[in-house]
Order: structure tokens, then C-alpha cells, then sequence
């Protein structure tokens, strides 16, 4: 069903702005998305009328806030198809799950010379984790190559597979790159093995459907804020037997049944993972940006997204001198690329004086840029309120910063 644009931009009063005098036309959405009034609207009303902690009160507002929190839990659940809510776990964002998991993970089920897998093209937020838990098990990090298009090498990743692999963790989508990897392939191959699989879905949620139970992922993580959410917020989806299996990462708060100084024992799921006070009216704003996504349907934001992916790459490629980065068969809206020598930071610079918001760097990403044999890209990733003319703008200010480098 196509959507209404138009509609959808006056949710969002930040697409309003004016920046050195020219319109915004905001192009860092694999950063941090904007967020609907609504959202904005139900973290204002949370604090307003809701405010209490949660899981421990007896008054009306603890109850009122634990049922409004509970409720976004289920909302998650709903939209990963989860098979329980309490296989969700609120963290602070995707990089707060992976490093929650890298914990966790590490304690209960890691060896000193067992391995895991990740991929070349992974954030470091995907990587680091990984290399401090090798570190305190003794264990080790295995890497799957890319290919010059930035796709995985799927027979290299057939070849790190040993019985020693415990886990593989990679992303669904890269975004450096805009690569969507094969996760059910991956998925299969690695459950062939006899190795756990945890997917890096920051980049995905916000752009395709994401189906804990039909992929058959044993984890699963993303971040709020990159789909339209508050930020800080985040979810971990593991299967309730791993999850029970695991051993909580960090204590205080609602983790615990019973505490002495002899011995503690844990809550049950999800609240094992969740110490300390959660970020409760970010949580519920989460649910309201699962509210929006899912009302507008992934399937229509999907398609627009492509739309506007086609469009971009086609007329990007009209610049003299253009070179995007990350050619992949199967890619979601995001655009890599380079002009010439210019340095990223100059291009960004001067197209931010034109209101054009581009992303310019690394991407936190040094791995794919090392592979790549360059310092950096620019980066253009469009969301649902992006449109055709944004892109003629930028496509304009590229070729205008092209001609005054000569
Ligand atoms: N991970 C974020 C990005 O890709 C910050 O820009």
C-alpha cells in the first residue's frame, strides 16, 4: 500500500527545521532516526502523569507504570514474534545487548580455546565485545571474510565452522555498507553445526521484518533509537531456555529473589538481566515507535525505502567521479560512497551548509574501511520521511562540492 509522505512528514517537527538557511533534508537515519510527535508526546506523558518506579510499588502510579512498561514489553514481543515477552530483555541499545550477551554468554558457556564467529563487516559494537570476552575466557574470534561488493563469503564461513564454534555473531544489515546478509542461510548453517547464532538487527528492524521464531535465532538484538524510538533504549531477544541457562551480567535491583551476605538468588526472566531502574519512560516510547512502524506497515516502509534506494543510486551515479562502497545484490537504504579524492569531512562539511545532513567517517566500522583500503565514506541512509526531492538536493550538492574541487 503505498504511503502517504506528506502525512508522515508532519509527525515529525524536527523535518521542520532550517539549517544555515536552507530546509533540512536529514540523511543520517542509520545513526539515529527522528522521532513521531507521538513518541515524543508519550515519553512527555509518562513523565507527567505516570512517573513512579516500577516492579516494587504498592500506590496506583507503580502499578500504572508497570503495566504501561509490561505492555511495551509485549509490543516487542509482537513485532519480533517472540514466543514469550520475558524473552525480552530492555538493555540501553543494541550495543547494550551485545555487550549484556558477550557477558553473560561468555560466563555460562565459553571455554578457553572455544570460538566464535563474526564477519569482516561487522560495527564495533559487534566486535569489541566479543574480542574482551575472548580475552577473559581464553577463547577465540574467528572472522568471516567479504567480498569486493561487501557481501559475506559464504564457503569461508562454511570453512571457520569447526565443533569448537560456539557462537556466531553477525549482523542482519551492515551499516557501513547497506549490505542485508543471508540470516536464514546462516542461521541453518550454523544450527547444523551444533553452534548458537545472535544477529546485530540494529540496522534491520527499521527496514524489514525481523521473525525471531521463523529465522530460528537464539539471539537477537536492537537498538531503539534507530527506529524511531527514545534513545537509550534497547532489547535483547534470547530463547527462554538459553536466557535461563545464563548467568546475569550485572546485579542490583529487581535481579534478585533473595539476597545474603552468604548468597544471592536471581528473579526469573526477564527481570534477571534487568538490574538497576530500567529507562522506564524511554521503554514505553520504544512501544509507541513499534506502534508507528507497525502501523505504517514494514512491508510499505519497506518498499518506499527501495524506491528511494533505486532512485539515489541511480542518480549518484550520474556524478562524475562517484564511487559507492558496498555494492551488494540485497541492500537497504543506505548509500556508502566517494567523489574523487575529496575527503569525506570536506564533502560533509560543505554539504551541511546547504542542509544537507550526510554522515562522514569510519562509521565505526574501521575493519570494512581497512578492507576497502580507505580512510572513510560518506554516508547517506534514508527513513520512511526522506523523499525524491531530498535526494535531487543532495544529489545537486555532491556535484556542486564535485565541480569546486575542479
Ligand atoms: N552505529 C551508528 C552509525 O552507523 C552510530 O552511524
Amino acid at each position: 500500500m503505498p504511503l502517504n509522505i506528506p502525512n508522515i512528514r508532519e509527525q515529525f517537527p524536527i523535518l521542520e527545521s532550517v539549517i544555515y538557511g536552507k530546509p533540512l533534508a536529514y540523511f543520517d537515519n542509520a545513526a539515529t532516526m527522528h522521532k513521531p510527535r507521538r513518541v515524543v508526546n508519550k515519553v512527555t506523558e509518562v513523565y507527567e502523569k505516570l512517573n513512579s518506579n516500577i516492579h516494587r510499588g504498592v500506590h496506583y502510579l507503580s502499578n500504572q507504570a508497570t503495566t504501561a512498561y509490561e505492555e511495551a514489553r509485549q509490543k516487542v514481543q509482537l513485532f519480533i514474534n517472540a514466543t514469550h515477552s520475558h524473552e525480552v530483555i530492555f538493555t540501553s541499545g543494541a550495543t547494550g545487548a551485545i555487550n549484556l550477551l558477550a557477558n553473560s554468554f561468555g560466563e555460562s558457556y565459553m571455554k578457553p580455546g572455544d570460538e566464535i564467529i563474526i564477519s569482516t563487516m561487522e560495527h564495533h559494537s559487534n566486535i569489541v565485545p566479543w574480542q574482551m570476552m575472548c580475552k577473559r575466557r581464553k577463547a577465540v574470534l574467528k572472522v568471516i571474510p567479504i567480498n569486493k561488493n561487501g557481501e559475506l563469503i559464504l564457503e569461508e564461513f562454511d570453512k571457520l565452522l569447526s565443533p569448537k564454534t560456539k557462537l556466531v555473531a553477525v549482523s542482519y544489515v551492515s551499516n557501513a555498507l547497506g549490505t542485508i546478509n543471508p540470516i536464514a542461510e546462516l542461521t541453518q548453517k550454523a544450527h547444523a553445526n551444533g553452534s548458537l547464532i545472535m544477529v546485530d538487527a540494529a540496522q534491520a528492524v527499521q527496514h524489514i521484518k525481523v521473525d525471531v521464531q521463523a529465522l530460528d535465532l537464539d539471539f537477537m538484538v536492537f537498538s531503539g533509537h534507530k527506529i524511531y524510538g527514545p534513545t537509550g533504549t534497547g532489547v535483547l531477544y534470547g530463547k527462554e531456555k538459553l536466557l535461563n541457562e545464563m548467568e546475569p551480567w550485572q546485579g542490583g535491583g529487581e535481579m534478585i529473589k533473595t539476597v545474603t551476605f552468604e548468597e544471592t538468588t536471581y528473579n526469573e526472566l526477564p527481570f534477571k538481566f534487568e538490574a538497576g531502574t530500567p529507562n522506564i519512560a524511554g521503554c514505553i516510547g520504544l512501544g509507541e515507535a513499534i506502534d508507528f512502524v507497525s502501523e505504517l506497515g514494514l512491508e510499505n516502509i519497506q518498499s518506499y525505502e527501495d524506491e528511494l534506494l533505486d532512485y539515489a543510486t541511480k542518480e549518484f551515479l550520474k556524478i562524475p567521479g562517484m564511487r559507492i562502497i558496498g555494492t551488494a545484490d540485497n541492500k537497504a537504504s543506505v548509500i556508502s560512497f566517494l567523489v574523487n579524492n575529496i575527503h569525506p569531512f570536506d564533502m560533509g562539511t560543505m554539504l551541511d551548509k546547504m542542509g544537507l545532513a550526510v554522515r562522514t567517517g569510519h562509521h565505526c566500522a574501521q575493519p570494512i574501511m581497512d578492507f576497502f583500503g580507505i580512510p572513510g565514506t560518506l554516508r547517506a541512509s534514508f527513513a520512511v520521511y526522506n523523499t525524491k526531492d531530498e535526494i535531487d538536493r543532495l544529489v545537486q550538492g555532491i556535484s556542486k562540492v564535485t565541480q569546486m574541487f575542479g
